[in-house]
């Protein structure tokens, strides 16, 4: 049987809803924690709050990368109803996009009017360091440009619109609240905006492809968000998108083998090393996700 999308995803809400109590039928916002960020759902209240493995939803993909379990915990930050997403689908797992991208089709039919994504991503811009924070306020979408598109098939007019305005996609308001936040945390790491470009990976980039996608003019590169927020846009939510930089990409030419001994490896990216960076920040992007939330 053909079960429309608005079917499964109220399947989904209501399953969800014999799960959590009442109060919290109707979360606000829904968080996306990025690699290595899964603990800011630890700054949810510890009552009530109730934790949903995808495994146990209908519909629902599962995760196969490590790092990321895959579960919904639904709380509260402060007084806010909050849903956390804790270890996202990647598309470079295999799922198709439609199922990949269906956690957000359930946040809006919940009813959820805005969503936090968190990332970890490899720093194209050369004035951006390990550590550092980019409010996304825009986005390339690489392989959506290609063809392989979160809204290609057909449109669900429940949802949006067909011709999807994107060029208003990072709200301002939301982003000038990451400033004002930090402020009042006196966060001590840089905060930049910038270009964030999605590519399917699960490779990193070779210094070819990386010199390609600063040219283009990425700050940052990463292997999700994008379908999640053009999702998110298309069902009318707010959307509010924040990488950690995790590391420096490599943009400088391969040594030539003419040109005698060269160090290869200097710079390459790992996923420990990715992992291990979004873990040391993981106090402060939840301090900061907190104090964002508590302002909406
Ligand atoms: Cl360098 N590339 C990609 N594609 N994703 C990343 C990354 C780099 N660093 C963290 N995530």
């Amino acid at each position: 049987v053909d079960t429309s999308l608005t079917e499964r995803a109220t399947v989904v809400m209501n399953f969800i809803r014999g799960l959590v109590p009442g109060e919290l039928h109707y979360p606000k916002v829904a968080v996306i924690c990025g690699s290595g960020l899964h603990h800011l759902a630890d700054a949810l209240n510890a009552s009530p709050r109730v934790e949903i493995q995808f495994s146990d939803l209908p519909y629902f993909p599962l995760t196969t990368v490590e790092g990321h379990v895959g579960k919904l915990v639904f709380g509260y930050f402060g007084t806010v109803p909050t849903v956390c997403m804790v270890g996202r689908i990647h598309f470079y797992e295999g799922n198709p996009f439609d199922i990949s991208v269906f956690p957000v089709r359930v946040f809006s039919v919940m009813g959820i009017s805005t969503l936090l994504v968190t990332n970890a991503a490899g720093g194209l811009n050369s004035g951006y360091k390990v550590g550092d924070l980019m409010v996304l306020n825009d986005h390339i979408n690489f392989p959506g440009l290609a063809g392989w598109h979160p809204l290609k098939g057909s449109n669900d007019p429940l949802f949006g619109p067909r011709f999807l305005a994107l060029s208003d996609a990072y709200d301002l308001e939301l982003r000038q609240q990451v400033f004002e936040s930090a402020k009042t945390l006196q966060l001590g790491r840089a905060i930049h905006e910038g270009v964030y470009v999605f590519v399917s990976g699960p490779t990193y980039e070779t210094r070819a492809e990386s010199r390609m996608l600063k040219m283009l003019g990425a700050d940052a590169v990463g292997m999700s968000t994008v379908p999640e927020i053009i999702i998110a846009r298309h069902s009318g939510m707010k959307v509010l998108a924040i990488s950690l930089i995790t590391n420096a990409v490599v943009t400088e030419p391969t040594p030539k083998a003419s040109e005698g001994p060269a160090n290869l490896s200097a710079g390459k990216a790992n996923h420990e090393e990715v992992i291990e960076a979004a873990r040391q920040a993981g106090e402060d992007m939840r301090a900061l996700v907190l104090e964002i939330i508590s302002k909406l």
